[in-house]
């Protein structure tokens, strides 16, 4: 191997290093419960009363007027109902949280499952929306067990999105309420930009943690 190929792989492992770290630390609640997403960035697909049940009600571990959002239809895998979720501009998501309907002891509606869909800059507001998938194909995330328990997934690969949308799913008709909470940090394109994927799908970040084993693998075998 010639001296420069040798520069340039260090210098790549460098990079490399940096993404993990950042992304290690990519990991704070973005805002649903302490507030700092506005009511106004939220919205619904439709909510059972919006005054009760509506996007306000939708923050995890506050108990606010109902509870939590409440879908007005029963939840299939064929009805699309969401939380929309505006986080103003992209953002890296590492993990998403939802909790149910606790209602002071009343609420009993839970999702037990529910998909992630996203959006970013440049896509058709109408048509152009994603479904998440994780690093196994899967598009359904595991929800919530009871009207209590917050349960939080991690996003692997983590989800570059301006907004998101929780739509809940349900193999039998299923009332269900939630509430959520999504962590990340903020994206500023430069931190990932050198291995940031142009593909259809491409998260960047999963070619990210790529290029990390394999510069990583490459170190270890040709030294
Ligand atoms: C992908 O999602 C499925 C279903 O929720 C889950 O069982 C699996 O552990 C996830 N894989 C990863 C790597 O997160």
């Amino acid at each position: 191997m010639n001296m420069e190929r040798l520069l340039l792989l260090g210098l790549s492992m460098l990079v490399a290093c940096s993404q993990a770290l950042s992304l290690d630390q990519c990991d704070q609640a973005l805002g649903m419960e302490s507030g700092e997403i506005a009511d106004s960035q939220l919205t619904v697909s439709s909510s059972f009363s919006d005054h009760i049940v509506g996007a306000h009600s939708a923050r995890i571990r506050t108990e606010h007027r109902g509870g939590a959002w409440c879908p007005l239809q029963a939840i299939t895998d064929q009805v699309h109902e969401y939380l929309q979720i505006d986080l103003g501009q992209v953002t890296v998501i590492t993990a998403a949280e939802t909790q149910g309907r606790f209602g002071n002891g009343r609420g009993m509606e839970w999702a037990e499952r529910y998909e992630l869909e996203y959006w970013r800059p440049g896509w058709d507001a109408e048509t152009g929306w994603r479904t998440y998938r994780n690093v196994s194909g899967h598009t359904r995330l595991d929800g919530n067990v009871n009207s209590y328990m917050a349960a939080k997934t991690p996003l692997d690969p983590p989800l570059l999105a301006a907004k998101v949308r929780l739509v809940p799913r349900s193999s039998h008709p299923r009332t269900v309420c939630l509430r959520a909470e999504l962590y990340g940090c903020r994206y500023t394109g430069t931190e990932y930009g050198a291995r940031w994927g142009k593909g259809a799908y491409g998260t960047g970040l999963e070619h990210a943690r790529k290029g990390v084993r394999t510069y990583m693998s490459t170190k270890v075998h040709t030294s």
